[in-house]
């Protein structure tokens, strides 16, 4: 068992609370670093819940200089897990300098704080949107890369940021994670993704649909080229996720360089197919009609998951039921998630 203390910046949030149980898990000790800006101190008193500890706790800004100064000095911090960031799609093409500011300026200080600590062991929440609308799938790492909404670029503007730094001082170890999907919850019920007001995203839409908090899901778009004419997409359990952030950790922490991989699972479904599946899980058709594309979807986007099975040892494991049947353990337990 390891002893390493780990800052997990946005450590409240719904990636970072199901990545303190595995880090608990495997050993580890996380730190969180939170504004809660985004989610609930609560998450942290279910991650007790689950683990038996709860982590240390300071809530306050990663652009606040003073304050991460301060979290450096009082903890011996091994290694970084950046999850703070603002990730609303339309939000971010309303409001673009509040996304430049708080994911690229953020994590910009965050960077300098960590190099005058001389902590320079970064796992950084990269996002499977810096591929844009990739000419085909499933999607490698060393597809080109582009943007098409200010949180993308914010994302693909701190890849280049890391990779300079990587450049200038290699004996930075940083770690560049593609997510894809993100879904699900701790097979607990206790955590889970809990957004403010409506959902932007398919899962948690369709759960508020299933527990009577929205009417029904609309579908956008039917005519897309893909299987059932619905977009298709890698979902990835949430805990899969969290447990490939143990694995980079792992591999960080034992051997220099930088590195970016995808964390998918390989595999596609349609929004249909989500939709089938979780009617199947819970017992109940769920309730949807077809309407217009959204602006800026596109059709298709599934990962090669391959590099981070090689270089890991990690590819996630549990499947669209068990995904289906964690997500609706979370959202009954807690209907108006963690604000009831
Ligand atoms: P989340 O909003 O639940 O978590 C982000 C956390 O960061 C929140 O707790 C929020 O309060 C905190 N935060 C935001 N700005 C902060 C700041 N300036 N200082 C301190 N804390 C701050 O989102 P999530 O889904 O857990 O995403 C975590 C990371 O993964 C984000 O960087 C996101 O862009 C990235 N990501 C998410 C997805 C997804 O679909 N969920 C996909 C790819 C990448
Ligand atoms: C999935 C599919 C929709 C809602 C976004 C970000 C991406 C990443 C993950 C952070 C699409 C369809 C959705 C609804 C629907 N986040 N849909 N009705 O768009 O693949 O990715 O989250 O990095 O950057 O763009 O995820 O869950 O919004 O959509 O039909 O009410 O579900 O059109 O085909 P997306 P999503």
């Amino acid at each position: 068992m390891t002893s390493a203390t780990i800052l997990v910046t946005g450590g409240a949030g719904y990636i970072g609370s199901h990545t303190c149980v595995a880090l608990i898990e495997a050993g580890y000790t996380p730190v969180v670093y939170d504004n809660l800006c985004n989610s609930s101190a609560e998450s942290l008193a279910r991650v007790e819940r689950i683990t038996g500890k709860r982590p240390a706790f300071v809530q306050a800004d990663i652009r606040d200089v003073a304050r991460l100064d301060a979290v450096f000095a009082q903890h011996k911090i091994d290694a970084v897990i950046h999850f703070a960031g603002l990730k609303a799609v339309g939000e971010s093409v309303e409001k673009p300098l509040m996304y430049y500011d708080n994911n690229v300026g953020g994590t910009v200080v965050l960077l300098q704080v960590m190099q005058r600590a001389k902590v320079n062991n970064l796992i950084f929440s990269s996002s499977a949107t810096v591929y844009g609308d990739p000419a085909s799938v499933p999607i490698r790492e060393d597809f080109p890369l582009s943007a098409t909404n200010p949180y993308g670029r914010s994302k693909l503007m701190i890849e280049e940021i890391l990779g300079d730094l990587y450049r200038a001082e290699p004996h930075w170890r940083i770690a560049r994670l593609r997510y894809f999907n993100p879904v699900g919850a701790h097979e607990s019920g206790l955590i889970g993704e809990d957004p403010r007001g409506i959902p932007n995203n398919l899962m948690p839409f369709i759960t508020q649909v299933a527990v009577g908090r929205l009417q029904k899901l609309r579908v956008f778009g039917g005519d897309w080229p893909t299987v059932d004419g619905s977009g298709v997409r890698d979902y990835i359990h949430v805990m899969d996720l969290a447990e490939g952030h143990v694995a980079a950790l792992k591999h960080l922490l034992a051997k220099e360089g930088m590195f970016t991989v995808n964390l998918g699972t390989g595999q596609g479904y349609s929004v249909l197919q989500m939709v089938q599946a979780f009617g199947k899980s819970i017992g109940r058709d769920l309730p949807y009609e077809i309407v217009a594309r959204r602006p800026g979807d596109i059709a298709e986007c599934w990962a090669d998951p391959s590099a981070a099975r090689d270089l890991l040892g990690w590819s996630a494991k549990r499947g669209l039921d068990t995904i289906c049947a964690d997500a609706w353990r979370w959202q009954q337990g807690n209907p108006e998630g963690y604000g009831a």
